[in-house]
């Protein structure tokens, strides 16, 4: 089986290339990323050490170059993004052409190439934000930031393909992805690099938002379980069932490092903040799947990976300096 990932070199679609080459012998996988500044081949060490991993650099908004990375892939698995919501706020201008234009061009390319499947990584953030009860995968679709908007978008031109065009395409909705290779900008690894330097963590107000974690691996395992049970034409929720507040998801952080909670600082809240949305599981349940790694376990194994892993998180660091000032020095 051939696989092609878009946005490989990321934290999801890198974790995605290692799962599916120690799972299947005969799995191939090609991945088609920009190399931006979310995006490294050390991510794919791994992946590469088997001789079954081919890299391709190149935009998902090059007609050309995805018509290429198309030819004789038998899975595409569209993970390319800008993925970061705070980017998207401060400039939504990546967010939108990648993320909406991006995922029009795949689709269109793995049409004319006549893939045989099409996955398609939506975001839990398209529906919006709910303080009670869940969302379902026929609830509307009500994205509120730059990102997730972006998303939504290409959320139904993905649907539209099947509708219009028939083409085997399934839409997946995860919730929120901790564990290692996660890019130093978002919550988990951006608080454990600042509190290892005992730096203050920027809280967005009052820290009572809360997100369902999901860990990469059973992430992965999911879409695997999708890509080969899931239906043409349908959208599948991926929950963590792992509700919690964001002050608690800190708090574990600061214990693990053997760090104090006076780290944390209360800072302006994130415009349009999504303070909850989520997912009703029922549908992947239905398909045999569970998550399998324990939140509390799998948090303080992340947060290790961070602490052994400084060289990457310093790299990556550097690489999102620019975005990192700009946007924490507004926010007192
Ligand atoms: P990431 O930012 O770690 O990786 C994104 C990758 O896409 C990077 O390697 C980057 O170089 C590449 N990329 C960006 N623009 C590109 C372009 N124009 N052409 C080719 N490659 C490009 O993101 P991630 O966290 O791994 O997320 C992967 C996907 O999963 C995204 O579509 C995101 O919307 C979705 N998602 C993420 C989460 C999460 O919690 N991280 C949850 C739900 C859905
Ligand atoms: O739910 C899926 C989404 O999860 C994905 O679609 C996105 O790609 C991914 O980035 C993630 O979005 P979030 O906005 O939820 O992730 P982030 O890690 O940026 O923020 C998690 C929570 O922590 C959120 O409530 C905002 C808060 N936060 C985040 C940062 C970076 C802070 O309080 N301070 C911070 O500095």
């Amino acid at each position: 089986m051939h696989y092609l990932i878009t946005g490989g070199a990321g934290f999801i679609g890198s974790s995605l290339a290692d799962h599916l080459l120690a799972r299947y012998d005969d799995a191939r996988v090609t991945v088609l990323d920009k190399l931006t500044y979310a995006g490294t081949r050390e991510n794919l060490q791994s992946a590469e050490a088997t001789g079954r991993l081919t890299f391709v650099e190149g935009d998902v908004c090059a007609e050309q170059t995805a018509r290429e990375a198309c030819e004789g892939a038998d899975i595409v698995i569209h993970a390319a993004a800008e993925s970061h919501v705070d980017r998207s706020i401060l400039s939504g201008q990546e967010a939108a052409r990648t993320n909406f234009l991006g995922t029009f061009t795949m689709l269109e390319a793995a049409r004319q190439a006549e893939v045989g499947k099409f996955l398609f990584l939506s975001t839990d953030e398209v529906y919006g934000a709910k303080t009670e009860g869940s969302f379902n995968e026929e609830s509307p679709l009500n994205p509120r930031n730059p990102y997730s908007a972006a998303k939504a978008g290409a959320d139904r031109m993905a649907h539209a393909y099947f509708v219009t065009y028939g083409m085997p395409v399934i839409i997946t909705r995860p919730s929120n992805n901790y564990g290692p290779r996660q890019f130093p900008e978002k919550l988990v690894p951006l608080f454990v690099y600042k509190a290892l330097r005992d730096e203050a963590l920027p809280v967005y107000g009052d820290g009572r938002q809360r997100r369902d974690w999901l860990h990469v691996e059973d992430h992965c395992r999911a879409m695997d379980l999708i890509l080969r049970e899931g239906e043409a034409g349908e959208a599948y929720n991926i929950p963590g069932d792992n509700e919690r507040r964001n002050l608690q998801t800190i708090q574990i952080i600061l214990d693990e490092l053997g760090k104090s909670e006076s780290l944390i600082r209360h800072v302006e809240d994130r415009p349009g903040h999504d303070v909850r949305y989520p997912l009703d599981g029922v549908k992947i349940a239905g398909l045999g799947w569970d998550a399998l790694v324990p939140w509390e376990d799998g948090l303080r194994e992340t947060v290790r990976w961070y602490v052994d892993n400084q060289d990457w998180v310093e790299r990556a660091i550097k690489r999102g300096e620019d975005f990192h000032n700009q946007w924490y020095a507004g926010r007192k």
